[in-house]
């Protein structure tokens, strides 16, 4: 053989001993070889489990789906190369043979908004925001656009109200519409699952992973919408990588001793910023005054209210920019869900299509910051957010 054929073919394809690896390693190939054509077309026929090509499976991108499904309670998932990949494969599933319509929250990740109202619209597809924390007017609008699913995320983000999932769910139920649910800043606190979602999208780029080194989601499913979901996955391709899989597995294992840090250190600083004679208010879901304290007490366990703390700084934008500015521990960051505290100017920055008269009306003002808290030590991270708000 001569060197340049082995140099194509050296190391590969070898047989593995009687050993199992502790964790499963990243496997790196596009397309997996079998001796025999015979059992490759069986499993290409789907009439045998096994791996042909990674745009439609992978051993690592299938153990973290795994992983993801008892996460979350539920039969299946289909991780993804980012959470937009992931709202993007979930509602294209939903609309699959059935009316092209959909409700959705009026408060969402400005990325989803904006699928929603700049690509999906445009395309056909009826879109009516609504605030689904008022349930008339959630079955307002599923009476007048009869809807093939109602979307909307368990904290919305970034002015952290919490709707009434059983209530929705029974509205999407009543009127034949899938419950489609985005579960990316609480998992583990709430399993959407439970309240009758179904299906739950994770942008696993944020607690999920939780080191903020890489992009990932997942949707996840019970039995009888996989092989939809698997059908839509194949053709748009928003597979994840055999690394990214690997990096957000790791995360998940240390994903409740993580989220029990945030929690805490989260229920500190509310209660520190609460009050702050530089503060014009602070969203906090462990709140008792919070406007959804009744649907928070019923979703999310005892003393874990989430990472996430939202603060009206006094004298909007250019407050706020002080204080993100004034920052030395913390970062400025889009993303939450790190180890590292982050803040982030949503009305600057993910909301910034939004006119200044509709982010007025869902209440993210000039001054709202949303504070992602890390797992740094609570002391450091309360002299940084109290030195950095005496910029403003
Ligand atoms: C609630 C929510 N859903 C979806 C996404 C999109 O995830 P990704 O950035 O991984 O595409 C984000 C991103 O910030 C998010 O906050």
């Amino acid at each position: 053989m001569k060197l340049q054929t082995s140099l194509v073919h050296a190391g590969d394809r070898k047989r593995l001993g009687d050993h199992i690896p502790v964790t499963t390693p990243v496997y790196a190939s596009a397309s997996f070889f079998y001796e025999r054509l015979e059992d490759l077309a069986e499993v290409f026929a789907e009439e045998r489990a096994g791996e042909v090509y990674s745009r439609i499976s992978n051993p690592s991108a299938e153990a973290l789906e795994e992983q993801i499904a008892a996460l979350e309670g539920m039969d299946g998932a289909f991780a993804t190369a980012s959470g937009m990949a992931a709202v993007h494969l979930a509602i294209m599933t939903a609309l699959l043979d059935r009316r092209q319509a959909i409700v959705a929250a009026d408060v969402l990740y400005g990325g989803s908004l904006e699928l929603l109202a700049s690509v999906l619209r445009p395309s056909g597809v009826e879109v009516r925001f609504c605030d689904v924390c008022d349930l008339d007017a959630v079955r307002r609008a599923v009476d007048e656009v009869r809807p093939a699913l109602l979307l909307m995320e368990t904290l919305s983000n970034p002015c952290l109200r919490v709707a009434d999932l059983d209530r929705l769910a029974e509205i999407a139920r009543g009127a034949g519409a899938l419950f489609l649910v985005d579960n990316t800043f609480t998992p583990l606190l709430v399993r959407p699952a439970a309240h009758g979602a179904d299906m739950v999208i994770h942008s696993a780029t944020k607690y999920l992973a939780g080191h903020g080194d890489v992009l990932a989601g997942a949707v996840v499913a019970p039995k009888e919408r996989h092989d939809a979901l698997r059908q839509v996955s194949r053709c748009l391709g928003p597979a994840i990588g055999p690394f990214e899989a690997f990096l957000v597995m790791r995360g998940i294992k240390t994903l409740p001793l993580r989220m029990r840090r945030h929690c805490d250190n989260a229920r500190r600083v509310a209660e520190r910023l609460d009050g702050h004679p530089a503060t014009r208010r602070v969203l906090y879901p462990g709140d008792p005054d919070h406007p959804d304290a009744e649907a928070i007490a019923k979703l999310f366990p005892e003393g874990q209210k989430g990472g996430a703390v939202g603060v009206d700084v006094r004298g909007g934008q250019e407050g706020a920019y002080a204080f993100l500015d004034g920052l030395r521990l913390a970062a400025t960051s889009a993303s939450i869900g790190d180890l590292t505290t982050l803040g982030l100017h949503p009305a600057s920055a993910t909301h910034r299509m939004l006119s200044p008269e509709r982010r007025a009306e869902l209440g993210i003002t000039d001054g709202l910051v949303r504070l992602s808290i890390g797992a740094e030590h609570i002391d450091d991270i309360l002299a940084d957010l109290e030195q950095a708000l005496e910029a403003v």
